[in-house]
């Protein structure tokens, strides 16, 4: 692919301004740049590499304009709009909502995880949910080698995966103001056992969506996987104790000589110093941080791990740029 042009859906926003810095820092080469965002924000000059962008107004002929790559992030409604208007221009849209993860036509994408499902994208590839993209990148490479038979989640989510009104919760929580904006309960001094709405069965759509997006992207149904997200009161990061039982058995010490050399993974794991990935040290990182590795004693070839990865980066803005990095390669 020539240096393509490159538009950004949701350029205004928490996740796709974090797109222009991961642009930036990884050197991703374009050529044009359009910075679309809701009629509110028409007009606004946003300043990125030595220039100034006009954001735009998205509409039906946002995609008349010749544009290769579009990243969205500008919620589901949108997405499912625009997305296939865009694919109809021949753009390729790597899209940040949840609106087309699960479509059969639609290829999930962790780069490190399933690289060649993009070939066939047929004009829209999908960024998985953020608690879904951190557990990806250890468990394919144990999954390659043991076969994971099922999986238990407990995420434990920062605020800023609710965009701003998240933050500001919990920001003026502590602060003693019990706003509620974001969430039904205060944030502040909580663990809220609820994000995205319930379900029919008891589970979140959170919860569903981790259960569901693990299979697609590992590409193995026969999985079980089970999840409970909790929000916490932390700014950025997401947490995940993830308890794993595999089909065959394994020696510790290889598994974390498989995890210390994964591919956008970082092993931090010396419990006697005090050692392992904390929320507060992750937070601006674009890669996956595992520690607290050990054998679970109480279930045959069973081992617990903890996940930390910053949720706007790796779990939104990073990874929808390494895909479109994907593009670049495959075109060349
Ligand atoms: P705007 O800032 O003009 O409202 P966040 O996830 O941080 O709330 O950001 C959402 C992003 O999606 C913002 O850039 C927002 O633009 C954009 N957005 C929301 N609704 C629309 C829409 N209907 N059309 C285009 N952009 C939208």
């Amino acid at each position: 692919m020539k240096k393509p042009n490159l538009a950004i859906v949701g350029a205004t926003g928490l996740v796709g301004s974090t797109f222009l810095e991961v642009l930036e820092e990884l050197d991703f080469p374009f050529d044009n740049l359009y910075l679309m965002a809701s009629a509110k924000s028409a007009g606004k000059v946003i300043h990125f590499k030595g220039k100034d962008y006009v954001v735009e107004e998205l509409n039906e002929h946002s995609f008349d304009k010749d544009i290769d790559i579009a990243l969205f992030s500008a919620g589901g409604d949108t997405s499912k709009k625009y997305a296939p208007i865009a694919a109809a221009h021949g753009v390729t849209v790597v899209d940040n909502s949840s609106a087309w993860r699960m479509d059969p036509e639609v290829p999930l994408v962790v780069p490190e995880v399933n690289p060649q499902d993009i070939a066939w994208n047929k004009g829209i590839i999908a960024n998985p949910n953020c608690s879904t993209i951190q557990a990806m990148v250890p468990l394919k490479p144990l999954h390659d080698k043991y076969k994971i038979k099922r999986v238990v989640y407990t995420t434990f989510q920062a605020v800023s995966g609710s965009g701003l009104k998240g933050i500001e919760d919990l920001k003026q929580g502590l602060e003693g103001n019990d706003r509620c904006v974001a969430y039904p309960h205060p944030i502040a001094g909580n663990c809220l056992p609820h994000i995205d709405v319930f379900t029919e069965n008891g589970y979140t759509k959170e919860e569903m969506k981790m259960v569901n997006e693990t299979k697609k992207i590992l590409g193995d149904d026969s999985i079980q996987v089970t999840a409970t997200t909790v929000r916490v009161p932390v700014f950025s990061c997401h947490s995940e104790s993830i308890n794993l039982e595999f089909e065959k058995p394994y020696e510790l010490e290889d598994v974390k000589e498989i995890l210390s050399k994964a591919p956008g993974l970082h092993l931090v794991d010396d419990p006697e110093n005090n050692e392992y990935p904390l929320a507060r040290d992750v937070a601006g990182k674009n890669d996956v941080y595992v520690g607290r590795v050990r054998r679970d004693f109480s279930a045959e070839n069973a081992l617990n791990i903890w996940v930390v990865a910053d949720n706007i980066r790796k779990g939104a803005a990073t990874n929808t740029v390494q895909i479109a990095q994907l593009l670049l390669n495959e075109e060349k």
